[in-house]
């Protein structure tokens, strides 16, 4: 009915950061909190659909009537993801980690007395949304987030065809978004863009279901 308008669909929502590890005890990691992407589980699951979230290390409760699949890294993610398929849309909110140690090692990393630090070799992560804009199931409905320091709506129309997605929802992290309970988007489309005024990432969110609704 109008009050459950994503009845009977599924949608698929990454969040939060994740972690790469070094050694046992160390890891990459980044500043997100999940709070944006946790909010936007929610509104779905309010809106009448089927969630699966797949959640990085954060320290969030999970939102009412969601399923939730915690992982630690990137290539645990997108795992998750494509073994959740098929969805009718997929949002991917979380702030992948670009890149991950060549190879982690299984024993604590130690000074030697040189002076001179281990080496970190890196490697490229998968990219969980570009393989989703290609995939054989791929959702009718993918948005991609973009955080962006400067030339906000720029960045995210290129992103827009480089990750195959339909919607790429900017968000200027140059103040205090990550971590902080507001969000200033921009919602990039084929059509153009719409520059929402800050608010409330729950209504952020809310706002994002109504228009996925629409
Ligand atoms: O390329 P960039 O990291 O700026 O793209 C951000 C968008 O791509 C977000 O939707 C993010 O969740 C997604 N992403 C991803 N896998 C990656 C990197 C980014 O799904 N490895």
């Amino acid at each position: 009915g109008a009050e459950l308008p994503l009845k009977g669909r599924h949608i698929l929502i990454t969040a939060g950061p994740t972690h790469e590890p070094i050694d046992p005890v160390r890891y990459i990691a980044n500043r997100s909190s999940g709070k944006q992407g946790f909010a936007i589980a929610a509104a779905a699951a309010r809106a009448g659909a089927r969630v699966t979230l797949v959640a990085g290390p954060v320290h969030l409760p999970t939102p009412a009537g969601v399923d939730r699949i915690d992982v630690e890294t990137a290539r645990d993610m997108l795992a998750a993801v494509e073994g959740a398929l098929p969805a009718d849309a997929a949002i991917m909110v979380a702030a992948v980690a670009d890149w991950r140690t060549a190879d982690a090692s299984g024993q604590k990393l130690k000074k030697d007395g040189s002076g001179k630090p281990a080496p970190l070799a890196l490697v490229e992560n998968p990219d969980i949304l570009g393989t989703l804009g290609k995939h054989a199931q791929r959702p009718a409905l993918l948005i991609g987030f973009a955080a962006e320091t400067e030339k906000v709506a720029e960045h995210a129309q290129a992103k827009l065809a480089r990750k195959g997605a339909d919607w790429i929802i900017a968000n200027d992290v140059s103040g205090d978004v990550m971590g902080g309970d507001s969000n200033s988007v921009h919602i990039v489309t084929a059509d153009g863009i719409e520059s929402w005024e800050q608010l409330p990432k729950d209504a952020v969110a809310t706002r994002i279901m109504e228009k996925v609704a629409h």
